[in-house]
């Protein structure tokens, strides 16, 4: 390992092309992340101060350590958790939970099937750090809350074990709360009582519900509870490619529940794919 200097602090780290296509090529064999040419300021912007912290002289010397043997068995992990893009909200795209208020979990109260006679299995699939997960818990605690016996439970998965280390500490900064509408804030997110930090935790009641797990959305099988009622799996299909989104969306549609519902990010598209899906209001399914 070659080691920088004080001299040497200020040196710019470039990536070479070479190096590029190589990182670009192991992230994309793993992931399924797409990460065309244009990408290549954004890795090196992205690896840039682990390869000064394990102290590198450069992105060449770096890359000669993740590509010897072994090397990807250490640094491919960080590689990811590096790369993928973890913008998160909680109530993103509120439309959906919306219709999860007032559209689904009404249904399971008529029915008094699920959700009383087994839980009711949500899914968040590219869960980042948790806000999905823990805004699909808040929308279920509620109605858990005027229907007696209802039962419920969030999986948040992600491949990225860095985003699910933190999503299952449940702290957030203070600002992220403010997406969350306020009768629900004031339930369910608590304060620090050291208000110089900031912060925000999602209550342990809420807490409880909420499990995580490592799940790989590119691994040809999914190691997912089943059957799984509601599956979030929201702006990640937009960094695969068309084939690798359909395989995905395809086994997501596995683990759901006939009559079960899969919601996508606003940007996604499943147009053309053939799959076991109804389209019932934009970008949310019904599982045929
Ligand atoms: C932009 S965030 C979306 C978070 C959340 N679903 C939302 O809409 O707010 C995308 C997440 O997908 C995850 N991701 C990327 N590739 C993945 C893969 N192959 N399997 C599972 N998760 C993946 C990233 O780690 C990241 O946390």
């Amino acid at each position: 390992m070659t080691k920088a200097g004080a001299a040497d602090e200020n040196l710019e780290f470039l990536l070479s092309q070479r190096d590029f296509e190589r990182l670009a090529h192991f992230v994309n064999g793993h992931t399924g992340i797409r990460l065309p040419p244009v990408k290549r300021a954004m890795v090196e912007g992205r690896l840039r101060r682990r390869v000064r912290a394990l102290g590198f002289a450069d992105f060449g010397a770096y890359c000669a350590y993740v590509f010897k043997e072994n090397g990807l068995a250490q640094e491919g992990e960080f590689i990811i958790d590096a790369i993928t893009t973890n913008k998160t909200d909680f109530f993103r795209e509120p439309d959906h939970f919306r219709f999860l208020e007032q559209m689904i979990l009404p249904q399971l109260a008529l029915e008094g099937r699920i959700g009383f006679t087994e839980p009711f299995l949500m899914w968040s699939a590219a869960a980042s750090i948790g806000a999905e997960a823990y805004s699909l818990a808040m929308v279920a605690a509620e109605f858990a809350q005027h229907h007696r016996g209802f039962r419920y439970s969030v999986l948040a998965t992600d491949v990225s074990t860095e985003v699910l280390t933190k999503a299952a500490t449940a702290i957030f900064p203070a600002s992220m709360a403010e997406a969350v509408p306020p009768p629900l804030r004031q339930r369910y997110m608590m304060r620090s009582r050291d208000r110089s930090q900031a912060e925000t935790r999602v209550v342990p009641e809420l807490r409880r519900q909420v499990c995580f797990a490592r799940q790989n959305l590119n691994d040809p099988v999914y190691a997912i509870p089943r059957p799984v009622h509601v599956a979030f799996c929201r702006n990640v299909l937009i960094y695969f490619e068309k084939q690798m989104q359909q395989a995905v969306v395809s086994r997501i549609c596995d683990c759901l529940a006939p009559g079960g519902y899969l919601f996508l990010g606003h940007s996604e598209t499943i147009a053309g794919f053939a799959l076991p899906l109804r389209q019932i209001a934009p970008t949310i399914f019904l599982r045929l």
